[in-house]
Parts: structure tokens; sequence; C-alpha cells
């Protein structure tokens, strides 16, 4: 009796396990094929991805295809900005033989050995999987090699203003031994002029400006005509049909940004590579957006005000006719985002000067929205996670018009940051402490030579 209670029991294990896998097969086929895909994922994706997270294919490539395609996938979408930030852990690093030891103790040349995906429990900011204390797998003779580093904690490595693991541009000891001892504010406090319209009058002289009647869309709401005959497009020639090809007077959120990247690649490029214009990226499998759309405001973790709505594009900050750019330097952003910092950015002293036309005034784009020198050329950085985080990334802004400790303490400052730097930062820090003792010890070499 017992053995067949046993076998019973036994037999309709068996028989469940078959249903549950056929559940799970169904299901996978649909998933995979015909819905949202959501059932796969094991957890939420990190941060940085959410948007992406249905566009399984952009990471694990059709069929999935193991940890080199994986490999593959992260660098087509981040390789240039870890070059740009020149890579301070690359993988050309660990092919030297007296570094390959120390792969045994973390492979550090796999992107997912410290950036897994669909694990929130474990995810820390900036996506990165790996307890805070992990450097000490490498550096652990730090505080022999050097002594000033003695009694520092490894959680302590990668906190604001000492050492990043991928970019330390502004944080190499030469760049602020430079930097040292430099005034809070400097004398010349402004951000560079932009050079895009200059160089198009210079390059174009014979071009005149157009004129509301010379409007080439019939059907011209006067209103419209004369926003666009007071705005850069007729300054430089580019009539209605410019814009509205074949007549086309309805875009969506993907038409706006591929029309206006027609002539204005760079801006496109760089919209797409950060969160605004991330869906619209050309990396992402066909037909992810017309599935999904662009992003809204609506499916935002971060805080947005419930009256921002629409489709993210070119035109959310830059109204298509008069394009104000002092509009969508500040009023734009402040349309949708509603967090404690954006909403205290109206209390700051860099808002004040702003607001009153002073050069060395700054707005939500000074910041987010970098103007870049590079070569002669002066251009807006359109993608506003480029120098975001972590935030000594934004030093180069802030020496525009900063001494760069008193930038660095400023950045350091999470508390300042939150209140977006209505006051001055506290205390000195600690890395110029390092820094003033190093360049006496500099100074006093001198001397005994
Ligand atoms: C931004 C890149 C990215 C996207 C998009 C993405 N994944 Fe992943 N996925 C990863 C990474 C990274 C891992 C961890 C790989 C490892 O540990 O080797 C992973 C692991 C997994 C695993 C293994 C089990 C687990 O949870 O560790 C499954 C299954 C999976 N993903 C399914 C999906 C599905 C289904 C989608 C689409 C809904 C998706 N993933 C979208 C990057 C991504
Ligand atoms: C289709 C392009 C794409 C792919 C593929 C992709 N990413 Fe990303 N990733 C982005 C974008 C866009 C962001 C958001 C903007 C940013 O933070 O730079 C982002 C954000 C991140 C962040 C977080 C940055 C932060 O500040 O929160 C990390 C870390 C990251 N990606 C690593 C990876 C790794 C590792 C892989 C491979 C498993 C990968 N990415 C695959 C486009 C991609
Ligand atoms: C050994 C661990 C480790 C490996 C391997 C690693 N990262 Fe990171 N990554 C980090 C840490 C830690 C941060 C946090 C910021 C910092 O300290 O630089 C980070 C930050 C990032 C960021 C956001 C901030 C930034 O600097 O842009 C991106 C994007 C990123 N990693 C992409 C990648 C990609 C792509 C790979 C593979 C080529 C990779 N990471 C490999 C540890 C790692
Ligand atoms: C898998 C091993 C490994 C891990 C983990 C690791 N590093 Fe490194 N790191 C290296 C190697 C190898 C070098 C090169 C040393 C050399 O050239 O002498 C290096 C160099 C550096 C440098 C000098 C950079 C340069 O461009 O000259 C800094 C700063 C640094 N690491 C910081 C960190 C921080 C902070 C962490 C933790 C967030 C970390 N490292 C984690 C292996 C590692
Ligand atoms: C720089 C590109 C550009 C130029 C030049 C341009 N437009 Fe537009 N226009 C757009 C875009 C983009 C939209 C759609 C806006 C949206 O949906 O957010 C639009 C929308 C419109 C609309 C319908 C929506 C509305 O705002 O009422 C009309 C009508 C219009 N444009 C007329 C004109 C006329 C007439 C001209 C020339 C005098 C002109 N446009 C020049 C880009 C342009
Ligand atoms: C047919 C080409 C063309 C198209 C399409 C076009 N633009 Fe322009 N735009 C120009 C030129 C040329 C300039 C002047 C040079 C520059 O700033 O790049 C300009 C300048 C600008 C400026 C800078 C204005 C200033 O005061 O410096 C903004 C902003 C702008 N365009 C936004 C847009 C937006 C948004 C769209 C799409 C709705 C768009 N453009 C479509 C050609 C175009
Ligand atoms: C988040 C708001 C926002 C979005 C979205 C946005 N822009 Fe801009 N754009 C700005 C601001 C603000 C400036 C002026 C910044 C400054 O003066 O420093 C600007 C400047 C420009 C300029 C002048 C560039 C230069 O270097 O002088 C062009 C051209 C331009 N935008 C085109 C575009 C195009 C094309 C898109 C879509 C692919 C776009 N913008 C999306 C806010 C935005
Ligand atoms: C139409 C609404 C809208 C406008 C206008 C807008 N944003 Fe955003 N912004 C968003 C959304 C949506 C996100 C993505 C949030 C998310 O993925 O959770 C975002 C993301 C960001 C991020 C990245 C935050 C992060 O944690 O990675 C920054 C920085 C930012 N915006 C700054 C600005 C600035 C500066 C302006 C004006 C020049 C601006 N935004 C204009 C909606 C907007
Ligand atoms: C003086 C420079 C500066 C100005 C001006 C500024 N910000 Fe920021 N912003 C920062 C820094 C630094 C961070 C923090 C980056 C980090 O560590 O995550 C930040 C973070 C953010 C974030 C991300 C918040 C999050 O929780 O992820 C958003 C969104 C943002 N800013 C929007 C704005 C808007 C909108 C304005 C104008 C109303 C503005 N900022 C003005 C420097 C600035
Ligand atoms: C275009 C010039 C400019 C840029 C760029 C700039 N600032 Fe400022 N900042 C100022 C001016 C001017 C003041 C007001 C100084 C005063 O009132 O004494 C100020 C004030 C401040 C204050 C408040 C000081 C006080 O005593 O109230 C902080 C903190 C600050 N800035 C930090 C930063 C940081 C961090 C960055 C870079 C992310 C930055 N600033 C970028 C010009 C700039």
């Amino acid at each position: 009796m017992k053995g067949y209670r046993f076998r019973s029991w036994h037999f309709r294990f068996w028989h469940w396990g078959v249903v549950v896998t056929l559940l799970i097969a169904v299901s996978a086929t649909y998933n995979l094929e015909l819905s949202d895909r959501a059932l796969f994922i094991s957890g939420e994706p990190s941060h940085g991805h959410h948007q992406i997270e249905m566009a399984c294919s952009s990471c694990h490539g059709d069929g999935f295809s193991g940890a080199d395609g994986m490999q593959r996938a992260c660098l087509g979408c981040h390789a240039e900005e870890l070059e740009m930030a020149d890579d301070s852990h690359p993988r050309a690093k660990f092919l030297d033989p007296r570094n390959a030891a120390l792969l045994g103790k973390l492979d550090a040349r796999q992107c997912v050995t410290c950036h897994v995906e669909h694990k929130p429990e474990i995810t820390r900011d900036m996506g990165v999987t790996l307890a805070g204390d992990f450097c000490f797998h490498c550096h652990s003779d730090i505080a022999e090699d050097r002594g000033s580093h003695s009694g520092f904690a490894f959680d302590s490595c990668a906190s604001a203003g000492c050492h990043n693991f991928h970019d330390n541009r502004n944080l190499y000891e030469d760049f602020l031994v430079a930097h040292a001892g430099q005034p809070q504010i400097l004398p010349d406090a402004q951000l560079p002029e932009r050079t895009a319209m200059q160089a198009w009058l210079r390059e174009h002289p014979q071009r005149k400006t157009l004129r509301a009647a010379d409007a080439d869309i019939a059907a011209a709401s006067a209103e419209i005509a004369a926003a666009w005959a007071g705005g850069p497009h007729a300054r430089v020639d580019v009539n209605c049909s410019g814009c509205h090809t074949g007549g086309q007077m309805q875009f969506s959120a993907a038409e706006i940004a591929a029309q206006c990247g027609n002539c204005h690649r760079e801006q496109r490029r760089a919209f797409t590579r950060g969160k605004h214009g991330m869906r619209l990226s050309p990396k992402l499998p066909a037909g992810f957006v017309e599935r999904v759309g662009a992003m809204s405001p609506q499916q935002a973790l971060l805080p947005m005000h419930e009256s921002a709505t629409g489709e993210l594009s070119c035109t959310s900050c830059h109204e298509p006719h008069e394009t104000d750019l002092q509009f969508a330097a500040v009023e734009a952003c402040l349309g949708c985002h509603s967090d404690g910092h954006s909403l205290a950015f109206r209390e700051s002293a860099h808002f004040r000067q702003w607001n009153a036309g002073a050069a060395d005034g700054v707005s939500c784009a000074g910041c987010h929205l970098p103007r870049e020198r590079r070569g002669g050329r002066v251009l807006v950085n359109h993608n506003q996670n480029h120098n975001l985080r972590p935030n000594e990334k934004m030093l180069p802004v802030c020496l525009n018009c900063h001494g760069a400790e008193f930038a660095l303490s400023a950045l350091a400052d999470e508390a300042l940051i939150a209140d977006n730097f209505n006051r001055a930062p506290t205390g000195s820090h600690e890395t110029f402490d390092l820094i003033r003792k190093r360049i006496a010890h500099i100074s006093d070499n001198k001397k005994s030579r």
C-alpha cells in the first residue's frame, strides 16, 4: 500500500513536471516570438539599460550568442566612450604577462565580470555588480607602495575625487598638481562660445537670410512663418521644405531625429547615446522603436512632472520653427524633470547669473549638454550621460570658471549636488591634502638638489 502511494506520488510529480515543462516551453515561445518578452528576465535590468531591456538581442545576439557575442555587444555601444575616457583598465593591459596572473583573481577582460544584468539586488551605482572593495584583488600592495595610502579602506578607492576604474583623466596626480592652488572663481569665468553658426556663415558668405514671404509651404500660418523667419534656419537658407520634405507635416519622434539628423549628424549621434535618445539608437534591433515607442517622461524611473507628455526627440527642447536656445537650456528641462536637484536650480547663483545674461552664468545645459572643444570647434554634446557619472567627469565644465579643488570638493558633496550648488562646499578635499603634501615634497627635493 505504502509503495503504491509512493509510486503514485512519484507518478504525479513526474506528470506535473511534464506539464510545467510544456507550460514553460509554450510561454517561452510566446514570449520570444509574440509578446513583450518580459517573463525571461530574472530581475530588473540596471538603471542604465531599463529603456532597452526588451531589446534582448541587442546584448544577447540572435539565439543567445555566448560570452564573446555579449562582449562584442557591450563594446558595440560603449567602446568609443571608454576609449575617449582613456580607460585605465583596458583589455590590452592584461595581455602584459606581468598582469595576466591577476586575471585568475578577477577576469577584468570581460565586462560581465563586473556588470551583470537583471540582478537588481546586487546592482550598485553605474551598473556595478561587484562588492565595493574589489580593487583589493589586484591592488592589495598599495599601502606598502604608497605610505600616504595606508589606512584607506578598499571600498573608498573609487569614491568621488579619488580614483575610478575606467576614467581617471581628471584625477591623475600630474593633472591635479598642475591645477592646485587656484582661486574659487577664475578671473575669466565663462563657457566657450559655440562656433557652428559662425562657421556656417563664414563658409557660405553669399547666402541671404530668407524672409517670411519666401516660405515655400503655401499653407504657412503667419505665426509659423514669422517664427521661422526670426529663427536660425531662415538665416541659413533652410526653407520649410528643407524639413517638410515631400510636404510631410506629421512626424514620429524617430522621424524627427532622422530629419534634423540629416543636417545635424553629430547632434543626433550623441542624442541617441544618452538616456534622452537611446531608444532611437541605430544599434538596436530593427523594429524595436516601432514596438515600444521612443522614451517618454511617463516611463522614467526619475521623477517627472505629471503634465510632461509626448515622446522624446529633438523637438522636446527645440520648438522646430524658432529653436530658442535660451528656452532649450532651462525651461524645456524643467517642463519634464521634477527631482529635487532640478527644482533647486532656480535658487542657485548659477541660475541668477545666467538669468541676468552674465557671461559667467550656467544653465542646466551648461553642465549637462556641455560645450566641448574639438579641433578648432566648440560643439554642444547632446549626450547628457556623457559626463554624468562618475561625476568627476563633469570637472572640465567647472574648470572653465572654478579652481579644481573648489570644483572637485563640490562634486564630492552629495548634499550640495542635491541642492544644485546653492552654497559653497564644506571643508577641503582629501585628494588635495595629498596633493599639497606631494607638492611640498617635490619642492623639498628641488631645494635639497
Ligand atoms: C543591456 C544588455 C542586456 C539586455 C538588453 C538583456 N540582457 Fe539578459 N543578460 C545580460 C547580461 C550581462 C547577463 C549576464 C551574463 C553572464 O553572467 O555571463 C544576462 C543574463 C541573462 C540570462 C541568464 C540568466 C540570468 O538571469 O542570469 C537570461 C535568461 C537573460 N539574460 C534573458 C534576457 C532576455 C529574455 C532579455 C530581453 C527581455 C534580456 N536578457 C535582455 C545582458 C542583457
Ligand atoms: C544598444 C546599445 C547598448 C548595449 C548593447 C549595451 N549598452 Fe550599456 N548603456 C547604453 C546606454 C545608451 C546607456 C545609458 C547612457 C549611459 O549611462 O551612458 C548604458 C548604460 C550602461 C551602464 C551604466 C552607466 C550608468 O551611469 O548608470 C553600464 C555600466 C553599461 N551600460 C555597461 C554595459 C555592458 C557591460 C553591456 C554589455 C553586457 C552593455 N552596457 C550593453 C547602451 C548600450
Ligand atoms: C573589474 C570590474 C569592471 C570591468 C571588467 C568593467 N567595468 Fe565598467 N565599471 C566598473 C566600475 C567600478 C564602474 C564605476 C565607475 C568607475 O569607478 O569608473 C564602472 C562604470 C562603467 C560605466 C559608466 C561610467 C563610465 O565611466 O562611463 C560604463 C558605461 C561601463 N563601466 C562599461 C563597461 C564596459 C563596456 C566594460 C567591458 C569592456 C566594463 N565596463 C568592464 C567596473 C568594471
Ligand atoms: C583585475 C585586476 C585589477 C583590478 C580588479 C583593479 N585594477 Fe587597477 N590596475 C590594474 C593593473 C594591472 C594596472 C596597471 C598597473 C601598472 O601599469 O603598473 C592598474 C592600474 C590602475 C591605476 C593607474 C591607472 C593608469 O592609467 O595609470 C589606477 C588609478 C587604478 N588601477 C585604480 C583601480 C581602482 C580604483 C580599482 C577598483 C575600483 C582597480 N584599479 C581595480 C589591475 C586591476
Ligand atoms: C528645422 C526644420 C523645420 C523647418 C525649417 C520648418 N518646420 Fe514646420 N515642423 C517641423 C517639425 C519637426 C514639426 C513637427 C513638430 C512636432 O510634431 O513636434 C513641424 C510642424 C509643422 C506644422 C504642424 C504643426 C504645428 O506646429 O502646428 C506646420 C503647419 C508647419 N510645421 C509649417 C511649417 C512652415 C510653413 C515652415 C516654413 C515657414 C516650416 N514649418 C519650417 C520642422 C520644421
Ligand atoms: C536642411 C538642413 C537642416 C535641417 C533639416 C535642420 N537644420 Fe538646424 N541648422 C541647419 C544649419 C545649416 C544651421 C547653422 C549651422 C549649425 O548651427 O549647425 C542650423 C542650426 C540649428 C540650430 C542652432 C541655432 C543657433 O542659434 O545656433 C539648432 C538648435 C537647430 N539647427 C535645430 C534643428 C532641429 C531641431 C531640426 C529638426 C527639427 C533641424 N535643425 C533641422 C540646417 C538644418
Ligand atoms: C534636452 C534638450 C535638447 C534636446 C533633446 C536636443 N537639444 Fe539641441 N540643444 C539644446 C540646447 C540647450 C542647446 C544649446 C546649448 C548651449 O547653448 O550651450 C542645443 C544646441 C543645438 C544645436 C547648436 C549646436 C552647436 O554646437 O552650436 C543644434 C544644431 C541642435 N541643438 C540640434 C539638435 C538636434 C538635431 C537634436 C535631436 C537629435 C537636438 N538638438 C536635441 C537642447 C536639446
Ligand atoms: C520631454 C521631457 C524631457 C525634457 C524636455 C528633458 N528631459 Fe532629461 N530626461 C527625460 C527622461 C524621460 C529621461 C530618462 C529617465 C529615465 O530613464 O529614467 C531623462 C534623463 C536625463 C538625464 C540622465 C539622468 C540619469 O540618471 O541618467 C539628465 C542628466 C537629464 N535628463 C537632463 C536634462 C536636461 C539638462 C534637460 C534640458 C536641457 C532635459 N533633461 C530635458 C525627460 C526630459
Ligand atoms: C553646475 C552643474 C549642474 C547644473 C547647473 C545642473 N546640474 Fe544636474 N547634475 C549635476 C551633477 C554633478 C549631477 C550628479 C551626477 C551623479 O553623480 O549622479 C547632476 C544630476 C542630474 C540628474 C540625474 C539625477 C539622478 O538622480 O540620477 C538630472 C536629471 C539633472 N541633473 C538635471 C538637471 C536639470 C534639469 C538642471 C537645470 C534645472 C540641472 N541638472 C542643473 C550638475 C549640474
Ligand atoms: C560659466 C562659469 C561657471 C561654470 C561652468 C560653473 N560655475 Fe559654479 N559658479 C559660477 C559663479 C559665477 C558662481 C557665483 C560665485 C559667487 O556668487 O561668488 C558660482 C557658484 C558656485 C557654487 C556656490 C558657491 C557659493 O559660495 O555659493 C558652487 C558650489 C559651484 N559654483 C560649483 C560648480 C561646479 C561643481 C561646477 C561644475 C559642475 C560649476 N560650478 C560650474 C560660475 C560657474
